[in-house]
């Protein structure tokens, strides 16, 4: 049984990036990505402090707006409105949940697609639905690098996803068809979720139910990818797979945590990166087209 460690992969990848960074700083380019939360949503609070220090160990230079639960949703669009236009800022994210008085949809909409490193965008998600990405979505994203790490193959294999999330679920189905996987998508109204799951080769979960996926729902030598995260009573992190005991049928599990979560904050590193670079090269044609 093989762990799939996101952790290391993930080191490995920031490393990658450094050195990226380092030489978009040499042309003049220094990488910026500007993060929005709202509210104290505690487990946001962890996912942004995690995003900015990951930007501090690559070079990005990152700005976080923390702004009040009461915030409305036009001062939101005036915030977005003005890092569209800033030209030192190459990525933008409005961390979710956001509280129930904004509309999630309009605030994605706002952001300038070319500055969208969630990938959040329909225009984005879009390009990746048709398989020409300008990014990818941070988190499914990380899973495909993992199996291409680990020389897991997809194509041609039985895949259940247990999660229909528009950040997971959605995108992570079209990206795995992208590359000829057969597709199980279930969520809370499944029927016969175990039956699913005994026919599967792999088996993506992002539900936030702790234990879940129970050695019985397994076959022999599946590949688990758990992207659940929640606490028990002593604050103790759990996925939502009874590692334990699935971790004896399975050919490869990722732990949580150092499974998935890392390698999501690696993509959206990457992304930022991206970014910068689509935007130094259009620097450069509209320069080239000024001198000539
Ligand atoms: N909330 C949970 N995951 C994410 C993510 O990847 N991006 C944003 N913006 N919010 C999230």
């Amino acid at each position: 049984m093989k762990i799939l460690d996101g952790k290391k992969l993930s080191q490995e990848i920031k490393a990658e990036l450094k050195t990226e960074v380092l030489e978009l700083k040499e042309k003049g380019i220094v990488p910026g990505l500007s993060v929005i939360i709202v509210g104290n949503d505690e487990a946001s609070k962890i996912y942004v402090r995690n995003k900015k220090r990951a930007c501090e160990e690559v070079g990005i230079c990152s700005q976080v707006y923390e702004l009040e639960e009461s915030v409305s949703e036009e001062d939101l669009l005036t915030l977005i409105e003005k890092i569209n236009k800033d030209e030192k800022v190459h990525g933008v994210l409005v961390q979710l949940p956001l509280p129930k008085h904004i509309n999630e949809t309009n605030l994605i909409l706002a952001i300038d697609p070319k500055k969208d490193v969630d990938c959040f965008h329909p225009e984005n998600l879009g390009k990746m639905f048709l398989n020409c990405p300008r990014f990818l979505p941070c988190t499914p994203a990380g899973i495909m690098e993992i199996f291409e790490k680990y020389k897991i193959e997809v194509s041609g294999k039985d895949i259940v996803i247990i999660g229909k999330s528009n950040i997971v679920g959605k995108p992570l189905a079209f990206m795995l068809m992208n590359q000829d996987a057969t597709l199980t998508i279930c969520h809370a109204k499944t029927k016969n979720l175990k039956e699913k799951c005994l026919k599967a080769d792999i088996i993506i979960t992002a539900t936030g139910e702790t234990g879940l996926i129970t050695s019985d729902m397994v076959k022999k030598d599946v590949v688990i990818v758990d992207i659940g995260m929640s606490r028990d009573d002593a604050g103790k992190v759990l996925g939502d797979v009874d590692f334990s005991e699935v971790s004896k049928m399975a050919s490869a599990i990722t732990p949580v945590p150092g499974g998935v979560g890392p390698m999501t904050i690696a993509m959206l590193l990457r992304n930022s990166v991206q970014s910068a670079k689509i935007h130094n090269l259009r620097k450069y044609e509209s320069n080239e087209s000024t001198n000539s």
